[in-house]
């Protein structure tokens, strides 16, 4: 039995949630049905909702020093969740995951320098690294059958040919719904490795596992990885805190640690508000049956699109099924359309706000990001609208 509701949620319209307050800047419309920016429409597990009270009700907010626990908790559960044994002393604090990316480029690369990524994938990547005055290059991801693979023959071309200082790995890898194998993890840690790259790997999906797949911590799958790799995280997916600003860095390489660690510290980059703190604490101690059941309503969710949006649209949308997270990439290729014209028509015929995959990289021309963190009502509504208007065409 079920012991969080996730049929129902808080408004968020109001709340200065941007999947409300930013659709006209977006999206040119305010009357869509949001599914893109990716947080949840879950109401938090109530046990973060009352640390967070009690410590507000204390009524004076001075300069707090890092709770003890704090690194013993996320380090517990990195354990627990997914038997990844991490020292405290090997992470810190840091206030975002792509804050923490822009931190390890700005004090481990020089400008000018080139840094890999594999679209379609998470946008601000290339954004961090233009606007840093770094260089991008890719390796995209190859189409498979049903998915993608990494093209680890392409990783090793593109680091020989073009010489970049490092790579930004997504793993679990978004928007594609991605959980790399611990194979292709290892080439990816020997590839760099041989070249001196350093890989920073974003696993602010990892806990959002689906269909009994196990995440794999980059840092985990050898001592390549470990020798290069700088791995960020967060409860921010997770427990449907991003709003928190709690994220954490792991580096388990000394001399590579003390580098990013020794700058961060100096430039206070990595303390917390005890918001952060307080909400993290209670998330890993706490949020486990939370997550779990959140996890299974995704899995619910993923399933009623697969299992009904073929059906619905006469074959012409088909999803990409994730093995990690709430967001689905939506291949709407069959429909014939340009990929302006398709943005166009998920705007006004479908009245829907979804990502437009083209912002993953051009590789995502054709398709949408679709976001199923929302209750099962949201996600028959917008499989319904996708359906009439398709119906329409
Ligand atoms: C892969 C990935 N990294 C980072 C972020 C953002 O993290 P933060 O808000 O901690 O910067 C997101 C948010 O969607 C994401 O999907």
């Amino acid at each position: 039995m079920s012991h969080y509701n996730f049929d129902s949620c808080t408004d968020r319209r109001h709340s200065d949630a941007i999947k409300y307050a930013e659709l006209s800047q977006f999206f040119g419309d305010t009357d869509l049905l949001p599914m893109w920016i990716a947080d949840m429409d879950f109401d938090v597990c109530p046990e973060i909702c009352e640390a967070l009270t009690r410590r507000i009700d204390h009524h004076i907010y001075g300069y707090a020093s890092i709770p003890p626990e704090f690194y013993p908790t996320i380090s517990q559960w990195l354990q627990r969740r997914h038997n990844f044994k991490v020292e405290p002393e090997e992470m810190t604090f840091v206030p975002g995951v792509v804050r923490g990316i822009g931190y390890v480029i700005n004090r481990l690369t020089r400008p000018g320098e080139k840094i890999l990524i594999q679209p379609p994938v998470y946008h601000p990547f290339r954004h961090v690294i233009e606007g840093n005055n770094r260089v991008v290059v890719t390796n995209p991801l190859r189409p498979v059958a049903g998915g993608y693979e990494m093209d680890l023959e392409g990783l090793a071309e593109v680091i020989e040919r073009e010489k970049p200082v490092m790579m930004i790995l997504c793993n679990p890898h978004n928007p594609v719904g991605i959980q790399w194998s611990r194979e292709t993890l290892e080439r990816v840690a020997e590839i760099c490795a041989r070249q001196g790259v350093i890989v920073i790997s974003d696993e602010i999906h990892g806990d959002l596992m689906l269909g009994g797949i196990s995440h794999v911590p980059f840092l985990d799958v050898s001592d390549d990885a470990r020798r290069i790799g700088i791995m960020l995280g967060a409860p921010s997916k997770s427990f449907n805190i991003p709003g928190m600003v709690s994220s954490w860095m792991i580096i388990k390489d000394p001399l590579l640690r003390r580098r990013m660690f020794d700058w961060l510290t100096v430039n206070e980059f990595n303390v917390p508000t005890f918001f952060a703190t307080t909400a993290t604490i209670a998330a890993y101690t706490h949020g486990e049956k939370w997550l779990d059941e959140a996890l299974a309503y995704i899995e619910g969710n993923i399933d009623y699109v697969a299992e009904n949006i073929g059906r619905m649209t006469g074959g012409k949308l088909k999803i990409v099924r994730p093995s990690a997270s709430f967001l689905v990439w939506l291949d709407c290729r069959d429909l014939g359309m340009t990929h302006e014209q398709l943005k166009q028509f998920i705007i006004d015929k479908a009245r829907l706000a979804l990502n437009d995959g083209a912002m993953f990289g051009i590789e995502g021309e054709g398709y949408m990001r679709m976001n199923l963190g929302a209750p099962r009502s949201v996600v028959e509504k917008a499989l319904k609208q996708l359906s009439d208007a398709i119906m329409l065409i």
